[in-house]
């Protein structure tokens, strides 16, 4: 590649887009904006915190117009939502012009509402009349959309409508589902619109409460599962619940159609019976999953971008039912301030750190440096040092005979001078530090006698 060749060039480009991704808000990364509450703030009081914030979009679940207006101008994108309760109107009296001339209209392109939401987890709802009555919805409201085409019409699933995600190779659709799921899915891609849904991570621990379960959806460090099926390495189970969707999509041919996350989350307290439901949790799930998406490392099938996900929820909502978890997702108290640190602040974002590091995030000025995983293979350290040091931009020198890096004679050593090398070299951003997974950041320095890990600070 000619670019390698210049390394300022890419060290300068880098920098670039890490300023780019942590000093203005992030496109895809949004928050969930409920209203189950009687404590809420204003309107105007969200929008600035919102803007105070890195999020990039906000999804309502209906179209409040004082919320959708106070967002007006802000850069912040808008997701709104008809509710389930609509469907069959906007479904029979092609009422998808009245719906989107009293909703939409009046407020675009000022407020920059991006997508429609067409229901709420209708297909795993088993109500058929209103399963039936989805795609015509959405139809209708498509096509009241003729004077703002750029405006995309969804609907959001929950992880109910696959029966298998598990492997995330064997991801597929409910049986039941699919004849459905097939005129919804041909009509979605002709309007280039996404697959929305609903992982929780946080459910499959209370159905799996192990230990070693909690810490692959905490993103925890050597958590890692291999897919049987495919072979490819999860490190998380957000990433695995992504997957299982894109490889239910793709048997039924539609592998290109993008995905979004409309919400997950976890919450801060629960019942006495919901395990895992703790501030300590909801901050490492929220927080690694936000490193995670901004590292752009992707999915292990959608490697290289982050899927748009929208992190349930800005504020607790003191009134919905259910177990006590129900009104304990927010990110943010009623008061405005932070429930606990996600790393979201515009002002000095500390979740810099790779996606696997661990949930306490390093000082913002400290020193980083890149070094191997315990778990990974000596084949595949050797593969990164044929890569790094082939690569011709980085000096592996010191890992020579004669250099000051060279003993202990490991694949292992000269593996983490290289990785840490190739790392300080290109920007320390968290992707820099990846190496298909085998890769982690530490604050330990690692130099010893003569041989000096260069280290800096990211
Ligand atoms: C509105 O959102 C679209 C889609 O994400 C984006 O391309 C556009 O730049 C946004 N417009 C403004 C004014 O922020």
């Amino acid at each position: 590649m000619a670019t390698l060749s210049n390394p300022s060039f890419l060290l300068h480009l880098s920098l670039i887009i890490t300023a780019m991704c942590f000093a203005v808000s992030q496109p895809f990364i949004g928050v969930n904006y409920g209203q189950v509450a009687d404590n809420l703030p204003a309107p105007e009081a969200s929008a600035e915190l919102l803007k105070s914030t890195t999020v990039g979009k906000v999804r309502l679940y209906g179209a409040d117009p004082a919320i959708i207006k106070s967002l007006a101008n802000s850069g912040i994108r808008i997701v709104i939502g008809a509710a389930n309760g609509d469907i069959p109107s906007l479904a029979s009296d092609r009422l998808g012009d009245s719906w989107v001339n009293a909703n939409v209209l009046p407020y675009y392109p000022e407020s920059n509402i991006t997508m429609i939401a067409v229901g709420n987890e209708v297909m795993s709802s088993g109500d058929e009349s209103l399963v039936s009555q989805l795609l015509p919805a959405m139809q209708n409201v498509q096509n009241a959309l003729n004077s703002a085409p750029k405006i995309k019409v969804s609907t959001v699933h929950s992880m109910a409508v696959l029966t298998h995600s598990d492997p995330p190779s064997s991801g597929s659709f409910d049986p039941a589902l699919v004849n459905t799921l097939q005129q919804l899915l041909a009509f979605q891609k002709d309007n280039e619109s996404p697959f929305a849904f609903n992982p929780y991570p946080f459910f499959s621990y209370q159905s799996d409460p192990r230990p070693e379960t909690l810490a692959f959806c905490l993103f925890q460090p050597n958590s890692g599962r291999v897919d049987t099926g495919s072979g490819k390495v999860y490190s998380n189970m957000f990433d695995a619940q992504v997957d299982a969707v894109h490889a239910a999509l793709s048997s039924m041919g539609f592998k290109d159609m993008e995905i979004v996350i409309a919400e997950t989350g976890w919450p801060s307290r629960g019942d006495s019976n919901e395990v895992g439901a703790s501030v300590e949790n909801a901050k490492a799930y929220n927080g690694n999953l936000i490193a995670h998406l901004r590292s752009l490392v992707g999915t292990p099938l959608m490697p290289g971008k982050s899927v748009d996900t929208f992190i349930f929820a800005l504020y607790d909502e003191d009134l919905k039912r259910g177990p006590a978890s129900e009104r304990a997702f927010g990110l943010f108290k009623t008061d405005l301030t932070m429930a606990y640190d996600v790393g979201l602040d515009k002002s000095g974002s500390t979740h810099k750190n790779s996606p696997t590091s661990p949930i306490t995030p390093a000082p913002k000025t400290g020193t980083q440096w890149c070094i191997p995983k315990v778990e990974v293979t000596e084949a595949q350290l050797q593969a990164n040092i044929d890569y790094i040091c082939g690569s011709q931009v980085v000096d592996c020198g010191p890992i020579q005979p004669e250099g000051a890096c060279y003993e202990p004679n490991t694949i292992s050593s000269h593996a983490a001078f290289a990785m840490n090398l190739y790392y300080q070299k290109f920007g320390r951003n968290p992707w820099n530090c990846d190496f298909s997974q085998t890769a982690m950041l530490t604050s330990q320095n690692p130099s010893y006698n003569a041989c000096v890990y260069p280290g800096g600070s990211t």
